[in-house]
């Protein structure tokens, strides 16, 4: 016989979302194991609740209590699963912290997440949004997810392809959003290990690092670029420790080749990137700034000072306060360059 579910009433979210907004889970429950999820499922009580799936919390913008039941991923564990000459497989366990996992490997002397460190969040959300940065997406790196299916009770292994990754995106924020809670997660780390050095901020962080006598000489190693990824990360963007904040707030909105070179041309210092199938991914940090934001408040609700993407909680704002600041910033950008954002973290 399983042990019954240890669940909380009236739980206090503020610890639990990066944003630090004040909110109260009706039912909360840490899922320590996964056999729990089962336990839930066959539960009519539980099972007829409506369900929110937290990680880290870092990708979260709870404007009210979110109803029904909170599933906190809590289970641990990392582990080197298998490999062969061309690469290394490493398991880690949702509940697991991303940064912490990204810590382990290197310090393994496994090269391949680098790019990623510092990231907040869970390694179970970390497939859902497809984090990326600095030039890497984990997408690239996942060998496998393993899910727990809430409509059929299986635990099901999706490869890298039925992901469906694609930029902040993959196929759990659409057809299983809602249905899968993600268990753990199994990395292909290629070897022989490459440093991935596209990124122009991350070449120059790496080269002022680097004393002019063997600049020319050394290429860095993994645990130097992850270095430099965490001064980078802690120059321009807030601590969620000290500043309440879910990262960047909208995607970079991708744009066809014929817009892009409208706002080209109206916009002379316009940031963009061309993407392989033509179109152009613009910087909205950029857009954002352009039209004013930057340092300002609405409330308790903040634009970062230095980094326009990033809406911030100065001291005791509100959900609703963050959501209402996004939506003035998403409408002046509208009006003034023609493109929609997109939010990135999930709004209750
Ligand atoms: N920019 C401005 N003003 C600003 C902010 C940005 O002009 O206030 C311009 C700059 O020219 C800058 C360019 O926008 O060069 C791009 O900015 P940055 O390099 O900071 O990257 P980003 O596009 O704002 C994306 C990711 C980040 C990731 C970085 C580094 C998204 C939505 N965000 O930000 O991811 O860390 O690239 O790779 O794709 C996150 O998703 O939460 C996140 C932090």
């Amino acid at each position: 016989m399983l042990p019954d579910l240890p669940i909380q009433p009236d739980f206090s979210l503020l610890r639990f979302n990066s944003f630090g907004l004040d909110a109260v889970a009706r039912a909360y429950l840490h899922v320590t194991d996964p056999a729990m999820l089962d336990q839930v499922r066959l539960d009519p009580v539980l099972a007829s609740m409506p369900r929110l799936v937290l990680g880290g919390g870092s990708n979260l913008l709870l404007t009210r209590d979110p109803e029904g039941l909170v599933l906190h991923m809590g289970n641990q564990g990392i582990a080197i699963v298998g490999g062969d000459a061309r690469q290394i497989l490493v398991r880690a366990a949702a509940g697991e912290s991303w940064h912490g996992l990204v810590q382990w490997t290197l310090a393994q002397g496994i090269g391949g997440l680098e790019n990623l460190s510092l990231i907040p969040g869970s390694v179970g959300a970390a497939p859902i949004q497809n984090i990326g940065a600095y030039g890497v997406e984990v997408g690239t790196l996942i060998d496998s997810v393993r899910y727990f299916d809430f409509e059929t009770g299986a635990t099901v292994t999706l490869n890298r392809a039925g992901c469906e990754f694609g930029y902040r995106d993959s196929i759990f924020k659409r057809r299983l959003a809602g249905r899968a809670v993600i268990v753990d997660v199994t990395f292909a780390l290629p070897l022989p290990w490459q440093p991935n050095l596209q990124y122009a901020e991350l070449r120059q962080a790496l080269a002022q690092g680097t004393s002019t006598s063997d600049a020319a000489s050394a290429l860095p190693d993994a645990a130097a670029i992850s270095a430099a990824v965490v001064a980078i990360r802690t120059r321009k963007l807030p601590d969620p420790a000290q500043i309440g904040n879910a990262g960047s707030f909208f995607k970079n909105p991708v744009v066809p080749a014929s817009l892009h070179a409208q706002l080209a041309m109206q916009h002379p210092g316009l940031v963009a990137f061309a993407q392989a199938d033509g179109s152009f991914k613009l910087a909205a940090g950029w857009l954002i700034d352009q039209c004013g934001w930057k340092g300002r408040s609405l409330g308790q609700a903040g634009v970062y000072e230095k980094q326009a993407l990033v809406l911030v909680n100065r001291g005791g704002a509100t959900g609703a306060e963050v959501l209402h600041l996004a939506r003035m910033i998403k409408a002046d950008v509208r009006s003034r360059f023609g493109v929609s954002l997109e939010a990135e973290p999930v709004i209750i």
